[in-house]
């Protein structure tokens, strides 16, 4: 007869569980996106005594190399640092910290890292180990930097800088560009829109047209102006979408440049001579159409790259990247600056096999070898000698794997 010695003996489910548990902690921290590291404080300069994989991804050290070894190797000979010397009367107090250090890859590259250490005792109270979480912070502060300054440089334009949200509810407004333009005020008032800034007629283009060429194509550029006391003030207006992972409008942004020659319509003279210049570019255009291509075949699709009128095949193009309100088209060699929006040619491509993947790009499936996902963004890999990638919207995604048959 069998006895379930577990049924008697409660201790022993719970060492079982606490096995259990043991191993389940030991994955955990195997897996943890940071560096933890432990120490033995038992024994003389703390050493190391465990490293996790992320730690050993962080530092290009393998825990074999650094077992045995104090943390400090890491910070090379860069030792003047404020956080040290935090770390050093926490370590003494047997307390904890978090500080932020500048230590150094085994490649001798520097990254910032934000160090958390507690310690740990044993049943008695005795301090016995300490443990070290770290968090390379690199990017982040690079990120903030970067942030910082762009703020500076909107903080001193005297561009007038309207950032909204997708209901054009203004959210900040520069002030050096309101003083620019010669406009009081520096918050907005509650619920104060972009249109409330504008004269009747901007206000009308907005609406009618800038607001569905931004959302639409990520941009639109065209003549304002602005309403100070019933003065109207020319401005030339770009108006930028910035959308979120979804590929939805998260906020919208206005740059308006004062008497700007652009914000002024173009005068008789200069719009006859444009009309002009665009004729005979055009003629030049069809006769090198004629000389080049006359077979019933012919489906080469006319771009204006800077007054010069080029054909370009197809098939042979691979996709276009918006820029403002017209496209980019790449061919194997060059691209060209095509006089149609995005959505232009989306229409006229979409029987050739042309798909729109994200808000700017529009590809030709023949040339996508293959989907590839990375941090979450899946991208189409094109056959060109480089595998350039064209990013998918969340939004296009499964119009994208139908089309290449992979739904
Ligand atoms: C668990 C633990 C993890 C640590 N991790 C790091 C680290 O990632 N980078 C670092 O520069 N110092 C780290 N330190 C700090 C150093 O080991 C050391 O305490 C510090 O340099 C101050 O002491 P010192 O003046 O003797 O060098 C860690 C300390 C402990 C206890």
């Amino acid at each position: 007869m069998t006895t379930d010695h577990r049924a008697r003996d409660p201790y022993s489910q719970l060492a079982d569980t606490e096995d259990c548990g043991l191993r389940i902690l030991r994955r955990a921290v195997d897996a943890a996106p940071n560096g933890i590291l432990i120490t033995d404080n038992t024994r003389p300069d703390n050493p190391i005594v465990y490293a996790n994989p992320a730690f050993e991804r962080m530092t290009g050290y393998t825990a074999g190399e650094i077992l045995g070894r104090n943390c400090r190797f890491l910070q090379g000979d860069d030792r003047d640092q404020p956080g040290i010397a935090e770390l050093r009367a926490a370590f003494t107090a047997g307390g904890t910290a978090t500080v932020l250090l500048r230590n150094y890859c085994k490649d001798g590259s520097l990254f910032w890292n934000r160090l958390h250490i507690s310690p740990v005792r044993d049943d008695q109270g005795a301090l016995t180990h300490y443990v070290g979480i770290q968090e390379d912070v690199t990017r982040e502060r690079e990120e903030e930097a970067a942030r910082r300054q762009l703020l500076e440089i909107v903080e001193t334009t005297p561009d007038l800088v309207v950032i909204t949200a997708p209901d054009g509810t203004i959210l900040y407004r520069n002030r050096s560009g309101l003083a620019a333009m010669g406009l009081s005020g520096t918050a907005p008032e509650p619920g104060e829109t972009l249109e409330d800034l504008l004269a009747p007629w901007a206000r009308q283009r907005l609406r009618e047209e800038g607001l569905a060429t931004a959302v639409r194509e990520g941009f639109w550029q065209g003549p304002g102006a602005l309403l100070d006391s019933g003065r109207e003030i020319p401005v030339s207006l770009v108006l930028l979408a910035h959308y979120d992972g979804y590929g939805e409008v998260e906020r919208l942004s206005a740059v308006m440049r004062a008497g700007d020659s652009a914000a002024e319509p173009p005068s008789a003279a200069s719009s006859q001579a444009m009309y002009r210049e665009i004729v005979e570019a055009a003629r030049e255009g069809f006769d090198r159409m004629r000389r080049e291509d006359t077979g019933p075949g012919f489906h080469r699709l006319p771009v204006d790259s800077s007054g010069d009128i080029a054909f370009l095949d197809p098939e042979r193009v691979r996709f276009f990247q918006a820029e403002g309100n017209y496209a980019l088209a790449f061919t194997e060699r060059d691209h060209h600056l095509a006089n149609l929006s995005l959505a232009d040619l989306e229409r006229r491509l979409e029987s050739r096999g042309f798909l729109r993947s994200h808000r700017s790009y529009l590809v030709n499936l023949d040339h996508v070898t293959t989907l590839k996902t990375l941090d979450g963004q899946t991208y189409l890999v094109m056959d060109t000698e480089q595998g350039d990638r064209v990013p998918v919207s969340r939004r296009n995604l499964d119009t994208v794997r139908t089309a290449l048959g992979l739904a």
